[in-house]
């Protein structure tokens, strides 16, 4: 494992790089790299290291004088050069196979053209190199490639020079005038389409644009272009912050192991979150690729301008990155629908990673592979921390603590203390127990109580935060390292209602810093009789888990009638995720579930308010999951969950039948699609109604769904008909998947859409389906989308299957983490996360669960991505 505490600042600098780089029509590379070295007179003096991997070293010079035998300097993946000057060059040329380069990492082939991926350390698979983001440089790189195969050379920066060779080729040159961290080195050798556009900055500069795709997509880029000149003006909006370059490229490649990347002024993205068009993408891609797109932008100052200074600092640009995404999608959409889909993403993706092996804090002390560390917690945790700074500091505050950011670290590569500090410095908020967020892993749980004294109207509100220990925290002291867990700092946002839900205290937002906190209210000026009703972490204003005793009509008041529209939302949540547990009880003690009144009248109530925010209704009316419920009990019993799931949205539907009709007649969207919010809502509160008809079994409500899969005019309504009918048990199905295959069989992304549909089936032989689709035409191993959409998805997204209690599911997915670790070794420890849970059942699925981790364990030659991930699993 590698630690935090044995951070050294680099023996030496690398102030400049000169890359030549040659693509030979057989598929292999040579790259020439000269380095102008210098020594860092802060620190004692020390050899020169290089990291390196799978590059077969040709020569080795220093000031032009070559040195004989150059293998012989390199010794565990290190090339290590004692005595050199304090200020030298060094050269070195290697030759690298990108066609052979199946890990996606460094220089890689994907279909007819070449394409990079440096973070976190790709870089030093294209060349020799001390990969480290503290090490920052200028690039100028050169590239020579067959002109008519690959017509477009590009690299980060401008284009200072080209020509023609011999032999069809050609060159071009590129410089890049911001000196950055290598893991920002990005270059492409391909033959693209392009779409250009220009943007003038608010200084008035005007800068170009280009969206580069495969040939014959150009139609389907022009929804990223428009999100990136929208994302450009937010961010001079907001934050003041106005782009350095003058010309700014993203590049869409099919193969792609992660989101995108925001390599300097040459953004690298998968495919998935560049094309799109109304008849083959959703809603939900639509809001993807704008936040994907404004995310990578604005990585260009939180990231870019200011680095990490080594890999422990990921979320210093990830959380804070991620943040800003988060906002830029509030301002463009529903501020509070962005809310709960974020919620929802961290509770489905982050609780869990926290109550599992691979707990860590944003701010790890440790890793084995920093490949696995790109996760929830780093990511989202991340987000959520930086936005409880927002909540202390107020707006103002925090943009101060922006600008303080820059001033100081503008060309710096920092750690999370630095941002941390500029926060605390710009705005004289004192955050120094706050930063305990960064070193402590998991889910603090906050328990409240109050008390209400009706003759002098005092209300008092007992906060108790427990910061249970975790699989982390069991580690580090394993390794030896020595960890005191403290009380956090979390900021409680508290409102109050009346008994008739009017509002008596606004939003106040209350800190937390004790292990327990009381705090005392004066409402005799209200003449309560009873006491109020708490609207405890509005907007969800900390990452932590909630203990109150609501009752249940309680719930039902909040739903009907909190200011906080957030909290409206999650008193639904908290009241379905009861009365379904209590369900899943009853089913596991031999009785049958039952659907109580209170319940159907609270849904019924938010249903005939739907048409003021339909997009907040189709979240409010949608069920907590069934990987939620699981993970608030101490056994989970997939198939109980399952069952009572869906006998709740059964009932649901044969009660509110009229009014879930009404929807789809009311709300139907009328001219053209357009991926703008008031109309997506519209069709997600649409088709969530249709969602809950069709568990009704009824013909004609089966017809509809059908023809809105064959007559939809976008995506985003064909898309639902068809999921539904996909998992319907009726002859329809067949029609559906294979309509739905036999038309989009062209559009890689479409294919997705339809091997996830089948991975997500709740229907019997869905592992046998999967099993099939595994070796259809449609499938590749090769491709990380594809990977992805049916075995991620099969085991992120249908625990029902993926945890059959015969084991097959887990037998299915450790035969593919073993064929895959060899070809994609990311990849494949992505998928193997998919066992983070599996402590969390019963004897007998763990005793599969185990056989099948043992077994990934045990291959020879395991990656150390996998490794890593099946080792904590099995600690
Ligand atoms: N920095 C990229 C993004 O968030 C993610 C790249 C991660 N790549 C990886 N191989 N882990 O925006
Ligand atoms: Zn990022």
């Amino acid at each position: 494992a590698i630690h935090l505490r044995d951070y050294r600042a680099p023996a030496w600098w690398v102030d400049e790089v000169e890359l030549d780089v040659s693509i030979a029509d057989d598929g292999h590379a040579e790259v020439a790299a000269t380095l102008s070295l210098r020594r860092n007179e802060a620190v004692p003096a020390a050899p020169l290291q290089l990291d390196g991997e799978a590059l077969e070293l040709l020569a080795l010079a220093v000031d032009g004088r070559a040195l004989p035998a150059p293998a012989s300097f390199v010794r565990d993946g290190r090339l290590e050069l004692a005595d050199l000057p304090a200020r030298c060059r060094l050269s070195t040329r290697v030759r690298i196979r990108p066609d052979l380069n199946t890990t996606l990492s460094g220089f890689y082939r994907s279909k007819d053209g070449y394409f990079t991926q440096c973070e976190a350390e790709g870089f030093r698979r294209i060349t020799w190199f001390p990969d480290r983001p503290d090490v920052m440089s200028r690039y100028t790189v050169t590239l020579h490639a067959n002109r008519e195969r690959f017509p477009d050379l590009l690299a980060n920066g401008n284009r200072v020079a080209e020509g023609e060779e011999e032999g069809g080729r050609h060159w071009a040159r590129w410089v890049d005038p911001f000196p950055k961290p290598c893991y920002l080195f990005a270059m492409v050798a391909a033959k693209l389409d392009r779409l250009d556009d220009t943007f003038t900055t608010a200084s008035g500069r005007t800068v170009d644009l280009a969206i580069y795709v495969e040939p014959g997509k150009l139609d389907q880029c022009g929804f990223a272009m428009h999100a990136l000149k929208k994302s450009m003006r937010w961010d001079e909006r907001r934050f003041g912050l106005e782009l350095d370059l003058d010309r700014y490229m993203i590049v869409a490649v099919g193969d792609f192991n992660m989101g995108a990347m925001e390599n300097k002024g040459l953004n690298i993205f998968n495919t998935k979150y560049v094309l799109a068009r109304p008849d083959i993408a959703t809603d939900v891609d639509y809001m993807n690729i704008d936040r994907v797109v404004a995310h990578e932008y604005f990585h260009n100052w939180t990231g870019n301008r200011v680095t990490c200074r080594d890999w422990f600092q990921l979320s210093l640009k990830e959380g804070l990155t991620v943040f800003r995404d988060q906002e830029y999608g509030s301002d463009e959409y529903s501020r509070a629908v962005q809310r709960i889909q974020e919620v929802r993403g961290l509770r489905a993706a982050q609780f869990p990673e926290d109550a599992g092996p691979m707990a860590h804090p944003i701010r790890p002390a440790s890793y084995e592979e920093i490949n696995n560390f790109y996760t929830a917690t780093v990511y989202e945790k991340g987000a959520e921390v930086v936005r409880m700074i927002h909540t202390l500091l107020g707006e103002d505050g925090f943009r101060r603590g922006m600008d303080l950011y820059f001033e100081r670290h503008d060309g710096q590569a920092v750690t999370c203390d630095d941002f941390v500090s500029a926060m605390q410095d710009a705005s004289g908020v004192d955050l120094a127990q706050f930063r305990r967020w960064y070193e402590q892993a998991g889910t603090p749980r906050l328990g409240a109580r109050t008390a209400f004294d009706a003759a002098t109207g005092r209300w008092t509100l007992t906060l108790e935060q427990s910061n249970p220990e975790t699989a982390y925290e069991r580690r580090l002291q394993e390794e030896g390292l020595r960890f005191e867990r403290g009380p956090l700092h979390i900021p409680v946002a508290l409102g109050l209602l009346d008994a008739h839900g009017r509002e008596i205290l606004p939003t106040t937002v209350l800190s937390l810093t004790e292990a327990s906190g009381r705090f005392e209210f004066d409402l005799s000026a209200h003449g309560l009789k009873a006491a109020p009703l708490p609207s405890l972490l509005r907007n969800f204003s900390a990452p932590v888990a909630l203990d109150y005793q609501y009752g249940d009509s309680d719930l039902a008041t909040l739903m009907a009638h909190d200011s906080d529209e957030f909290n409206r939302w999650e008193a639904g949540q908290r009241l379905a995720t009861r009365l379904m547990l209590a369900g899943v009880a009853q089913v596991q003690a031999g009785s049958e579930a039952a659907v109580p009144d209170l319940f159907v009248d609270a849904f019924a109530a938010v249903l005939a308010k739907a048409d003021a925010d339909p997009a907040f209704a189709a979240e409010a009316l949608t069920l907590p999951s069934e990987a939620w419920l699981g993970d608030q009990m101490t056994v989970i019993d997939p198939d109980a969950i399952h069952r009572v799931r869906t006998l709740f949205r059964r009932t649901l539907a044969e009660r509110l039948r009229s009014q879930f009709e009404a929807l789809l007649v009311r709300h139907e969207v009328a001219g053209a699609y357009a991926p703008e919010p008031a109309a997506m809502g519209r069709r997600a509160l649409r088709n969530l109604a249709l969602g809950y008809l069709m568990t009704l079994d009824d013909s004609a409500l089966q017809l509809k769904a059908l023809s809105q899969f064959r007559d939809a005019d976008n995506m985003t309504d064909q898309f639902a008909a068809f999921s539904l009918l996909a998992h319907s048990d009726t002859p329809l199905r067949e029609v559906a998947l294979n309509e739905f295959y036999a038309r989009w069989k062209d559009e890689a992304l479409v294919v997705d859409k339809w091997l996830a549909v089948q991975a997500t089936s709740p229907l019997s032989d869905a592992r046998a389906r999967v099993r099939e689709l595994m070796v259809h035409e449609a499938f590749d191993l090769k491709n990380p989308n594809k990977v992805y959409a049916l075995v991620r998805t099969f085991c992120a997204a249908n625990p029902l299957h993926f945890h059959a209690a015969d084991g097959s599911g887990y037998a299915y997915a450790a035969g593919v983490i073993r064929e895959l670790d060899p070809v994609n070794p990311q990849v494949a420890s992505r998928v193997a996360r998919a066992f983070d849970r599996w402590r969390r059942f019963d004897d007998g699925r763990q005793a599969y669960a185990r056989r099948a981790l043992e077994s990934i364990r045990d291959l020879p030659g395991l990656s150390a991505d996998v490794a890593e991930v099946v080792g904590r699993a099995l600690a």
